[in-house]
């Protein structure tokens, strides 16, 4: 099944002290979603931002809110990211014990089911828990910074997502090292939802930040 190519920019690389117009000016320029970065400095080496923000940044816009928890332990936290207004909520499979029973929870928090794999992490961790999830988010750098380099043993994995996903409609996402450059090989191997921070926030302001989001789609949509 083959689902639309979505750009989600990582406001991970936006300027926070305008977070609310960088969300505002990254949807008017194009983005289909918006990717929500969620860092513990504990799962990850690094520290975010949390459920006050996104819940601070929901009234500014109808995009949809792509929640990336990278935070140990996950559970306690899901009704808070769901209840600021959260669309979706991709969870790590390495982030806890019981994966399956996170995901339940998203479910009946009533967002859609992401799922999300360290470059390391085997594919096999989501063999049994493919009916549970709406979206599997294949990380293609280690998480906990923006600006890194594109793993390429990820297109592999991507590959080996597709397939074992057979007709499920479900996402394949790819998060890490996104570029003009990289997007096209992401997007053969399989992956529709791309997320990108650094190179979409690049340049000032809006005008940039749509000439930044064509040149991803576009790259996309001609290696399909
Ligand atoms: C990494 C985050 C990514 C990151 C992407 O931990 O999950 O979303 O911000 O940033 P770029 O596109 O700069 O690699
Ligand atoms: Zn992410």
């Amino acid at each position: 099944m083959t689902l639309p190519i979505r750009i989600a920019p990582s406001i991970l690389a936006a300027d926070f002290a305008k977070l609310g117009q960088e969300v505002i000016d990254v949807v008017q320029a194009g983005a289909d979603w918006v990717h929500l970065d969620v860092m513990d400095g504990h799962f990850v080496p690094n520290i975010s931002f949390g459920p006050d923000v996104i819940k601070s940044l929901r009234p500014h816009t109808d995009a949809f809110f792509d929640c990336h928890l990278m935070i140990a332990p996950a559970d306690p936290f899901l009704e808070a990211f769901a209840k600021a207004g959260c669309d979706s909520i991709t969870v790590h499979a390495e982030s806890g014990p019981h994966l399956h029973r996170s995901l339940q929870t998203i479910r009946s928090l009533g967002k859609k089911v992401g799922v999300t794999l360290n470059p390391a992490t085997s594919l096999s961790a989501l063999e049994n828990v493919l009916d549970d999830v709406d979206l599997i988010l294949i990380m293609s750098v280690n998480p906990g910074f923006g600006g890194q380099k594109f793993v390429p043993a990820m297109l592999d994995k991507i590959r080996a997502t597709k397939s074992l996903i057979g007709d499920r409609p479900i996402e394949i996402e790819v998060d890490g090292g996104i570029t003009a450059d990289t997007i096209g090989a992401a997007s053969a191997a399989g992956a529709n939802v791309f997320v990108a921070g650094s190179a979409i926030y690049k340049g000032d302001g809006i005008d940039a930040y749509r000439r930044n989001i064509e040149a991803l789609r576009t790259a996309a949509s001609s290696a399909r």
